[in-house]
């Protein structure tokens, strides 16, 4: 029997890419989940799946968890690692994140994590407010009549707030924007080897920079995250590679999401008009509107991970190593959490009890920073740009790890 993450390694190679697809064909829901299909619309696929049950086991032996209960539980259990007991992790030839601490499990894990806290802590969030509230409206200064939501705003500002926390100085920024772009690109897969080229490339180039920016603030340190992270490095708390590794992690962490949460929610409010009414009317919905669109269509719906021991759940018994995935977003779409849970309602008191930043030991570190992002984002979008809208069919995204959208054809 294959486990989840032999079945997605092996897809990597074209003959088995075939398997996973056959595999699905004979009704393994969890292979289907990788499959084309569903990308524009999964939820009913995740209903099929729910409808086995809290906890599916898949033909391919894969088990997959729907249920918000189960996940949450799960998620804060230290039995489940990231990788499995030999330090196999799915997919991870293309993952630009699997030397960083997202991918790793205890105690490297813990260790890291703890030198890039500080970076998130409430007070230094509230600080950045002002920083970001200039950003979106310079932005939006800038905007025409017509333009690409996803190129023109919800990218850029994700990327100049992130360019803040590490300390880019303003003559890299435009490189640094590319080089996030491609890496995190990569998620989608790397579909040949000119792809590859320039991933590599992305990724070299980013070592260079980081590097060349370490050295600067080990002997001028300032107030950035960088600098923080060079301190623990003197501390002996983390090592050059992985202090680079985790500016990386941050980059692409603090990217590749926000910019989803921001054009997932003009989406959603083209299509539920009444609910862009009622924020443009009342913008200090702005922070519940940001909780619901989270759990209405979660940037990142699916978690992976494999028990280090065998894990009893629901009544099964998954076995050491076999392949967990966390369909997040069902989990979001509970009825036992979320009444009519596939409703779009940004006054929903329950949204915030969503599971987009995960759970446990791995809770998104960036959560607070992407709460203030969206909040100020969704405030100023509808203040300044109530008459926007979408005017082209947006183009989805083709990943199964990321939800959202390549560009947002929207006029204002
Ligand atoms: C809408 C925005 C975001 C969403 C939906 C999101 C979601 C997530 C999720 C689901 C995880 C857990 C992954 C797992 O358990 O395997 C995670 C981890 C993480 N996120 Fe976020 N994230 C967002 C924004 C950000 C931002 C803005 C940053 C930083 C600038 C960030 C930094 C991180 C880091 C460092 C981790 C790793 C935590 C760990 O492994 O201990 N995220 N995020």
């Amino acid at each position: 029997m294959l486990t989840l993450s032999e079945v997605r390694t092996i897809a990597g190679t074209l003959a088995v890419r075939g398997t996973a697809r056959l595999l699905a064909e004979a009704g393994d829901l969890v292979c289907a989940i990788e499959s084309p299909r569903y990308q524009e619309n999964p939820y009913p696929l995740y209903e099929r799946i729910r409808a086995k049950g809290p906890i599916y086991k898949a033909p391919s032996g894969a088990y997959a968890l729907t249920s918000h209960a189960h996940c949450s539980s799960a998620l804060r259990e230290p039995k489940l690692g990231v990788r499995t007991t030999t330090g196999k992790l799915i997919g991870e030839s293309t993952n630009a994140l699997a030397d960083t601490f997202v991918s790793l499990d205890q105690p490297d894990h813990g260790r890291l994590r703890k030198v890039a806290a500080p970076a998130f802590r409430p007070k230094l969030m509230r600080q950045m407010r002002d920083g970001i509230e200039a950003t979106t409206h310079r932005l939006l200064d800038r905007l025409g009549t017509e333009f690409d939501l996803m190129r023109d705003f919800a990218a850029p500002l994700p990327i100049a707030v992130i360019s803040d926390l590490l300390g880019i100085p303003p003559a890299d920024r435009t490189r640094f924007a590319h080089y996030g772009q491609v890496v995190g690109r990569a998620f989608d897969g790397l579909g040949n080897s000119a792809q590859l080229r320039v991933y590599k490339a992305a990724v070299a180039d980013l070592q260079e920079l980081f590097t060349r920016l370490m050295a600067e603030r080990r002997t001028d340190p300032g107030d950035d995250v960088i600098s923080l992270l060079v301190t623990a490095e003197t501390d002996e708390k983390i090592t050059a590679d992985e202090l680079i590794a985790t500016c990386r992690l941050l980059l692409i962490a603090g990217f590749e999401t926000t910019v989803n949460l921001i054009g997932n929610a003009v989406v959603l409010f083209d299509q539920h008009p009444e609910q862009w009414e009622l924020l443009r009317e009342q913008p200090d919905l702005a922070p519940g509107a940001v909780e619901e669109v989270l759990r209405f269509e979660s940037p990142l719906p699916l978690i992976y991970r494999h028990p280090h021991e065998p894990f009893e759940i629901g009544g099964h018994t998954i076995p050491v190593n076999r392949g967990v995935v966390f369909i997040t977003a069902a989990a979001n779409r509970d009825p036992e959490v979320f009444p009519d849970p596939h409703r779009f309602d940004i006054t929903r008191p329950e949204a915030v009890e969503h599971l987009a930043f995960g759970g446990g030991a791995h809770y998104c570190l960036g959560a607070p920073l992407s709460r203030l992002e969206g909040d100020v984002a969704f405030r100023a979008l509808a203040e300044r740009l109530p008459g926007i809208r979408v005017t082209a069919p947006p183009v989805r995204r083709k990943s199964i790890v990321i939800r959202g959208f390549l560009s947002v054809p929207v006029a204002v």
